[in-house]
């Protein structure tokens, strides 16, 4: 049973990090072995292990699937010893399973906590999403803009040309109209293969990244690990829905969503002060990988709490006789 303790989030915050670098060390020695199902469990096993040494009553609202489809962190599995406060959990223990697979840069392990009831419970479907980092007024970009009157948009709230904007897109066939409109803007996109919570992050840190917007559709849950992100390190997120046939919109109603076509603001995905941790798997641009040395396996994990805006990188050097 959930106590009526507060929710936290500066002692809880610590707690989360191990969670995120235990799920990373699982899967350190299944980068680049081309089996993503078994790095993927090995990540879920050593999240679920570690979230259930936590003080909390947690309720997976953003996990690995439906429970008859995901044996472990499945949605609404509860973790956590069970004394502490009531707590929602959205995670992805390995977000970029392929690019983990294939030693390909930004697969992250993926954690965020808020107080009970503060995450949208997202389907389990298509997103469409837009992002942009901190400093910029509201809606400066919208969903229900074409693509190149973004890139119009925020190149002029940026006080530069579109061929100064840096767009971050998920390469599949479905976004290849898409594609071609941003390049015909002058704008610049980088692609990328898997990874789109990773994809939105770049965006708050535009200065270091390179990328200064991300648009195009993928995993809805990754829309509320991304939502949550960005309400600790600033920016825009919007999605909005996106149903393939009836069986979708099952789901969406499972989860309790009426109004299909509503457009989702940050605030409105993740509507409470959060706590997010995210480890490198794989190099990227946002965090270093898992470094190998003999006898040693060290890990990066950013840390952060929205309600401060804090950012902590914590380095973790980790004899590997202790795992
Ligand atoms: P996995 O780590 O579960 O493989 O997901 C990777 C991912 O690229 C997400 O980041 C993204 O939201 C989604 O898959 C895109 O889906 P699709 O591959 O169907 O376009």
């Amino acid at each position: 049973m959930p106590t009526k303790v507060d929710f936290n989030d500066r002692m809880l915050s610590l707690g989360l990090a191990r969670v995120a670098e235990q799920a990373a060390l699982a899967s350190a020695k299944l980068i680049g072995r081309g089996d993503e199902k078994a790095a993927d469990q090995a990540a879920v096993n050593a999240m679920r292990e570690q979230l259930n040494l936590l003080d909390i009553a947690g309720v997976v609202v953003i996990g690995e699937g439906e429970r008859d489809e995901a044996p472990m962190l499945y949605i609404g599995e509860e973790v956590g010893t069970g004394t502490g406060p009531g707590v929602d959990i959205a995670l992805d223990p390995l977000e970029g399973t392929t690019l983990t697979a294939k030693d390909m840069p930004n697969a992250l392990t993926v954690i965020a906590m808020g107080p009970r009831h503060s995450m949208l419970h997202a389907p389990d479907v298509y997103m469409d999403k837009l992002a942009i980092g901190p400093g910029y007024a509201e809606d400066v970009v919208t969903l229900d803009m074409s693509p190149g009157e973004r890139v119009a948009a925020l190149a002029k709230a940026k006080g530069c040309g579109p061929e100064d904007i840096t767009v971050c897109i998920l390469e599949r066939p479905r976004h290849e109209e898409m594609i071609a409109e941003v390049r015909a803007t002058g704008a610049a996109i980088r692609l990328i293969t898997d990874g789109d919570v990773a994809g939105v992050m770049h965006c708050a840190e535009a200065a270091t990244t390179g990328i200064d917007m991300y648009m195009g559709s993928g995993g809805a849950p990754e829309g509320v690990l991304a939502a949550a992100a960005l309400k600790c390190m600033g920016g825009q997120i919007q999605g909005r829905l996106l149903f393939r046939n009836d069986d979708e919109k099952g789901r969406a109603a499972k989860a309790g969503i009426e109004d299909l076509d509503r457009i989702y603001r940050r605030d409105d995905m993740v509507t409470q002060d959060v706590i997010f941790a995210a480890t490198g798997v794989t190099g990227g641009s946002l965090l270093p990988g898992i470094k190998r040395e003999v006898g040693y396996l060290t890990t990066e994990t950013l840390l952060m709490r929205s309600k401060t805006g804090s950012v902590r990188r914590m380095v973790y050097r980790n004899p590997k006789s202790a795992m």
